[in-house]
């Protein structure tokens, strides 16, 4: 069941699809509620409650014991502890005697206290009047979750070769750059989809251009990668360089397209190009015509991008040069370093007339730019796109697909990764992932290798990684045929991870989750952070962890493990209960639920050669449904088959 509650005057997010009534009792269950300054919901929580969801912030899968501030940010210093990621993700489900949801729908800045004090208060602190509340009941967390995707519209749906291995460094400058990554992946037999183009690839980091030097026939060149089964995937970042001449900058001044400051003109903030102007992405027209602007791309054979600095990020403005220390009086408190007050600076014109500063409506400007670019994608192309985006908010997810930014090469940054993912599901992002081996510091080979592992499972594997770090290619390590081993497991699984993810989106359900979920009365699965399931039938135990051999794991029921390694699957059945695995880093073991199937393909270099139902069977059931399609046609319905164990 959901309830609608609404304060003051909301700002329209989009995130909730449904048409839902507003309900016309004051009393909210669950919370109790405190007018101020400040908009206190808070609740007390049973001493085992369980805390999910807030999809991309820090910690553990339990958001229980820490505060986490609801405000999109770019701190490229990922730690434990840091209160904001670059997504605002403000659903949380309490699992306790009577579990309940909440969504707090509003752009504004949000604190949440997951009883970080040890009292056992849960306390939302919105910092405006003007808010959704969405309250729902059910029988049990995941009956909670499933209601909340059924109301918030359907995932976006990427292109199959989407769930192919991408390739990233942000240095890759010019076409010679990109055609040696792909040749010394063809070389070392390592299966590649897509190769992303960083900031270098513009002509001075302008979006809509192309450095003719560097690139010198963009079309050419993609439809050549293409005929070898492989793609580009350029970036594009939200502010366009402060340049008269430029077509797309002399547009958007001639419009007012562009936000605006105290003073009435066009807001100047610094960003990679110099000084930039944002699109105010809130206005309906400006979204048309952002979004319009992608034809330079798909002009050119291009059907997949990723949007960055969308917080949107500011190295420094008209206001405030780049040593102004933090202004703690303006509101920098929760992110000391950082220039909170920046947003305070500039304005969006909202579609329903009211002008609101950025900072009032900060959460939504990223999704406002996936919005924009999906819908513009779609007026293009006449097949799926791929888009993912660094910022989000709740309703994106019907666009694009997020990634979560400037991670590290850490083994804590791994471990992130693993918790990140049946979080931002919860949210709705089903296409999600990290940067594989991390994108800051300099990553090992066990470390990369243990990373693809786990990224062979997340619909977004991309390895990319910083400038100035050292080289993070497969091929760059020794023994270079154990990554290959480690990348072809995504290939052989494509069928069934395509199919999963396709159903999950489809039907509006999880693809990831945690244990708890396919096991609700197993107290033991119940606390179980750091194993996964992936779909239907499959269960995933990673090693995160430096310098071992294998890991203790456990099974809350009887499963298939099946170790893939150079010589193929093997598989084994096994008891419930826990075991100790040795997995060394050229194996990947995983596991198969009792009575389900998973179906295997072919060995291929890249998704243009795969046959989705050219498949064997692994596990112990008899039958699975599996969703195939052409990989690329947009009304996808549920193009099921049952694919059967022959007798
Ligand atoms: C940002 C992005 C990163 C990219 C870099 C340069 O830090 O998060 O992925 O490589 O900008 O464009």
């Amino acid at each position: 069941m959901i309830t609608k509650f609404s304060y003051g005057k909301p700002v329209e997010t989009d995130a909730v699809v449904q048409d839902i009534p507003v309900s016309g009792h004051e009393q909210i269950r669950h919370f109790s509620r405190k007018k101020g300054p400040v908009q206190y919901f808070t609740c007390m929580l049973g001493e085992d409650d369980i805390v999910y969801g807030l999809g991309e912030t820090m910690r553990g899968v339990n958001k229980r014991g820490a505060r986490y501030i609801s405000f999109n940010y770019d701190d490229p210093h990922h730690k434990d502890d840091m209160p904001s990621m670059y997504g605002a993700h403000n659903f949380l489900v309490v699992d306790g005697e009577k579990p309940f949801g909440a969504f707090f729908d509003t752009p504004s800045k949000i604190v949440f206290d997951i009883d970080s004090k040890s009292t056992g208060v849960l306390s939302v602190a919105c910092e405006t009047q003007d808010l959704y509340l969405y309250i729902i009941e059910g029988e049990s967390a995941y009956g909670i979750v499933k209601q909340f995707l059924g109301i918030i519209g359907r995932s976006f749906l990427p292109p199959l070769w989407a769930f192919g291995y991408g390739q990233s460094r942000w240095g890759y400058k010019t076409e010679r750059d990109v055609r040696r990554v792909a040749a010394k992946h063809e070389e070392a037999g390592i299966p590649l989809d897509y190769i992303c183009m960083d900031i270098d690839y513009m002509d001075r980091y302008i979006d809509f251009t192309v450095n003719k030097r560097r690139f010198p026939d963009l079309a050419g060149f993609t439809a050549r990668l293409k005929e070898k089964g492989l793609r580009l995937v350029p970036i594009v970042d939200a502010g366009i360089k402060i340049e008269p001449g430029n077509p797309v900058y002399d547009e958007g001044v001639k419009n007012g397209y562009f936000c605006q400051n105290h003073e009435g003109t066009n807001f100047k903030a610094e960003v990679w190009p110099g000084m930039t102007h944002f699109p105010d992405f809130f206005q309906e027209k400006v979204r048309r015509w952002f979004g319009d602007q992608y034809r330079f791309y798909t002009g050119q054979g291009l059907t997949g991008f990723w949007n960055d600095m969308n917080e949107p990020a500011i190295f420094s403005t008209e206001y405030r040069t780049k040593d102004t220390k933090p202004d703690v009086e303006r509101g920098d408190v929760d992110q000391p370093e950082r220039h909170i007050a920046d947003f305070k600076d500039f304005f969006h014109r909202l579609d329903d007339g009211r002008e609101k500063s950025n900072y009032e409506v900060h959460n939504l400007y990223g999704a406002l730019m996936t919005r924009a670019s999906g819908e513009g994608l779609d007026r293009l192309l006449d097949q799926r796109y791929l888009l993912f985006s660094r910022s989000s908010y709740i309703g994106a997810h019907r666009y694009g697909g997020i990634w979560t930014g400037d991670n590290a090469s850490t083994w804590e940054m791994l471990r992130q990764n693993v918790y990140h993912m049946p979080s931002l599901n919860m949210c709705g992002f089903l296409y999600s992932g990290a940067d594989t081996g991390g994108f800051g510091g300099n990553c090992t080979r066990e470390l990369l290798l243990r990373w693809l592992a786990v990224s062979v499972f997340t619909p977004l594997m991309r390895n990319h990684t910083a400038i100035f770090t050292k080289n993070q290619e497969c091929y760059r390590f020794r023994q270079v045929e154990d990554f290959q081993t480690v990348v072809s497991l995504r290939y052989r699984l494509l069928p069934y991870l395509y199919s999963e993810f396709m159903k999950a989106a489809l039907r509006q359900d999880m693809l990831i989750r945690p244990l708890a979920f396919d096991y609700p009365g197993d107290g033991k699965a119940r606390r179980i952070q750091d194993q996964l399931m992936v779909g239907e039938s499959v269960m995933i135990a990673p090693v995160l962890e430096q310098g071992v051999k294998g890991r203790v794991v456990y099974l809350p029921e009887p499963m298939t493990e099946v170790r893939w390694s150079r010589e193929g699957f093997a598989c084994m059945e096994v008891g419930a209960g826990e075991r100790t695995v040795m997995a060394p880093l050229n194996q990947v073991v995983f596991y198969i639920r009792q009575g389900k199937l998973v179906p295997v393909g072919k060995q291929v270099l890249n998704t243009s050669e795969l046959d989705l139902l050219d498949v064997e069977l692994l596990g112990t059931g008899t039958e699975y449904e599996q969703y195939a399609d052409d990989g690329f046609t947009k009304d996808c319905g549920l193009n099921r088959c049952v694919v059967r164990r022959k007798e």
